[in-house]
């Protein structure tokens, strides 16, 4: 069998986002698999824009690197108790597509944020954005990064041992869902 493909997303844009060491991690607890991060910095949807110019290169990118991949995870914070607008734009976006790169697929949210609440209400709000492209969503177990500013080392390592054991978890189910999907 081929290696697994994983892919995954970053709500947030900025060099230093936390959200993308959060992917890194899972990437590297999801195990054997090949892992790219894919790129979501898309203009502002606008209908007449695609209608003018089609699908930008970029996006049509991203659709292909989901509709390729055996797994997505999606690191969503928490901006204003809501997902990022990048993120929102992207769905947005891919949903213009010529196909459905989400169906059926294997897909894990996690968040990380500032608040205690570590970006649940952004995960609600991305399982619900999500859901209308009937990917495979895990349920759970949840996996939240509060105060995620100090839950990282110098070499950009979840510290937060719970948070570990949880993504561990979260990754197994992500692992044997994309196997399954295989199969
Ligand atoms: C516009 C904006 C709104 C934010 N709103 C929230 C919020 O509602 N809840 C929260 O926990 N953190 C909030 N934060 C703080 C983010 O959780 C924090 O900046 C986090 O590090 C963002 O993720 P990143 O490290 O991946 O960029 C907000 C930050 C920004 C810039």
């Amino acid at each position: 069998m081929s290696e697994l493909k994983l892919v995954g997303i970053s709500g947030s844009l900025r060099k230093a986002s936390t959200n993308r060491l959060l992917l890194q991690e899972a990437a590297r607890r999801f195990g054997e698999a090949s892992f790219v991060e894919g790129n979501i910095r898309f203009p502002l949807f606008d209908q007449d824009l695609q209608e003018e110019n089609g699908i930008p290169p970029e996006v049509q990118a991203l659709a292909d690197q989901i509709a390729e991949a055996d797994a997505v995870i999606v690191a969503s914070p928490e901006y204003n108790k809501g997902i990022t607008g990048a993120l929102k734009n992207a769905l947005d976006w891919i949903s213009r597509t010529e196909g459905n790169p989400w169906r059926d697929k294997p897909v894990a949210i996690v968040s990380a944020a500032a608040g205690r609440a570590g970006g649940e209400r952004s995960q609600n709000m991305a399982r619900l954005v999500l859901s209308p492209f009937r990917p495979r969503l895990l349920t759970g177990p949840e996996v939240t990064v509060a105060q995620t500013a100090q839950q990282w080392d110098d070499q950009g390592r979840l510290t937060n041992e719970l948070g570990i054991k949880l993504l561990d978890e979260l990754m197994g189910e992500l692992r044997r869902e994309a196997l399954r999907m295989r199969g």
